[in-house]
């Protein structure tokens, strides 16, 4: 083991991680990065087909983004933001306001994606509260869905590996069953899908909608629990309902947001919006942590009135609003407007499906490959007919991920589901190696 990789474990403990693991596999020690790549300290490249956990969009030490940051550093690195403000905040919100979807009109500050969430779920419960709804204090959340990590994120999310343990001190929420469209259970296929599983969340809704303040749910794809794609109709339906019931609707955007789906927002597919949005990973381009919940004046009027009213949003981070991330996030902005981002993902993320369909389509593990946008996932099954997962305690997608890793790609796949979701800046040759790193790790370890 390196002396640094030794220093390493001496004193950190991991995010996400069994650190016993480190004992034989101790962490790659990344010196720089470049575009796709990342290098370690002996000089190693390593493809970053995971965009850095999500939330790199144009390449690492990007010129542009450096840039824009190195100018920032020089007049303000942070500030309070609670009765202070400063410009790149104020451009910044003006900015993301005009691709965020119509009537969305206020902006506050978070610094994670799990804050985002948190904030959004706090706002919805006041903001009822405060409009007469006392009896709405509970949250309708999607099984498999993920919103962070934090104790009320964890709450909705609906993934038991993460939260199964916390399961005492969590609050209760209400599951609904999400759309499963791969095994599906009214064995309806994508084609002939009239969003069947609807159903349950619609008698839910109208069993429960005095008690419940919002609807979570991740736009178009819930990425932690394998990349799971389902159809707009589902939310557009959701949308027209949560309306009825004067329920909030809340999209957690902050891993399909920023053209990862291949529109701007995962309910752009829907041209839908929602009661409060949150964004986060992409936002800065996977500089810095920065996220923003984004809403309407209808939920902000809730809350403005004389103080002694005590209507206040009394919800505040040491980070908020960060001059450096908001400059970060204003320039991100800029890449996709002046570079015409969304237009050449069309073409990008086409080749891509085509690429991995190819190649890995017919092979015997291979149960589903899913893809839309800067995402293509591949799903593998233990038997190709009944769909049979393989057990998540075998490891499969973990012992690719370490072969794949020694032959310099990071694929980290989710349970038995391989994924790419590189950074924007990919070149279709870039592409191919990588898919092909990815398909002879699957080959090594099947033979
Ligand atoms: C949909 C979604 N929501 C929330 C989060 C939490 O964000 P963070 O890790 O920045 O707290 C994540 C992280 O992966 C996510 O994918």
């Amino acid at each position: 083991m390196d002396p640094l990789q030794k220093k390493d474990l001496e004193n950190i403990w991991h995010p996400c991680s069994q650190m016993k693991d480190y004992e034989n596999f101790p962490p790659i020690i990344i010196d720089k990065g470049e575009g796709i790549y990342l290098y370690d300290i002996h000089g190693k490249h390593y493809i970053d087909a995971i965009s850095s956990w999500w939330v790199n969009l144009f390449g690492h030490n990007n010129k542009r983004i450096n840039n824009a940051l190195k100018k920032q550093v020089d007049s303000l690195e942070h500030v309070i933001f609670s009765n202070f403000s400063h410009k790149p905040a104020i451009e910044l919100s003006e900015k993301i306001l005009e691709v965020s979807p119509k009537g969305l009109s206020k902006i506050f500050f978070g610094d994670n994606g799990s804050s985002a969430v948190e904030i959004s779920l706090k706002l919805s419960f006041q903001y009822h509260k405060q409009i007469g709804f006392k009896n709405k204090t509970k949250f309708i959340s999607l099984k498999d869905g993920y919103h962070g990590e934090t104790i009320g994120a964890l709450s909705v999310s609906k993934t038991p590996l993460y939260s199964e343990i916390y399961n005492e001190i969590l609050i209760q929420t209400i599951e609904v069953n999400s759309p499963n469209c791969f095994r599906c259970p009214y064995l309806k296929t994508r084609e002939t899908c009239n969003t069947e599983c609807f159903l349950e969340m619609e008698k839910t809704i109208k069993e429960n909608h005095q008690d419940i303040t919002a609807v979570i749910i991740e736009p178009m794809v819930q990425c932690a629990s394998g990349m799971k794609m389902y159809p707009k109709e589902y939310l557009i339906k959701l949308r027209e309902l949560t309306k009825l019931y004067n329920i909030n609707l809340i999209a957690d955007e902050i891993a399909v947001g920023f053209g990862r789906t291949g529109k701007f927002f995962g309910v752009d597919h829907a041209n839908i919006t929602p009661d409060i949005m949150c964004v986060s990973k992409g936002l800065t381009g996977g500089y810095l942590p920065l996220s923003l919940v984004i809403t309407t004046n209808e939920i902000y009027n809730a809350f403005y009135d004389d103080y002694e009213k005590l209507k206040s949003f009394l919800h505040s981070h040491s980070y908020s609003g960060n001059p450096l991330a908001c400059s970060v996030a204003i320039e991100t902005l800029n890449i996709f407007k002046e570079e015409n981002t969304l237009d050449k993902l069309k073409h990008k993320s086409k080749y891509l499906k085509n690429s991995v369909e190819n190649l890995f389509k017919d092979l015997d593990y291979v149960g589903e490959i899913r893809s839309m946008g800067m995402i293509c996932a591949i799903e593998l099954v233990k038997d190709k007919k009944s769909k049979e997962p393989f057990d998540f305690k075998d490891r499969i997608g973990y012992k690719i991920y370490k072969i794949a890793l020694e032959n310099s790609l990071i694929l980290r796949p989710l349970g038995n589901v391989l994924y790419f979701m590189p950074p924007y800046i990919i070149t279709n040759q870039q592409i191919d190696e990588m898919i092909n790193i990815a398909l002879f790790s699957y080959k090594k370890f099947f033979k």
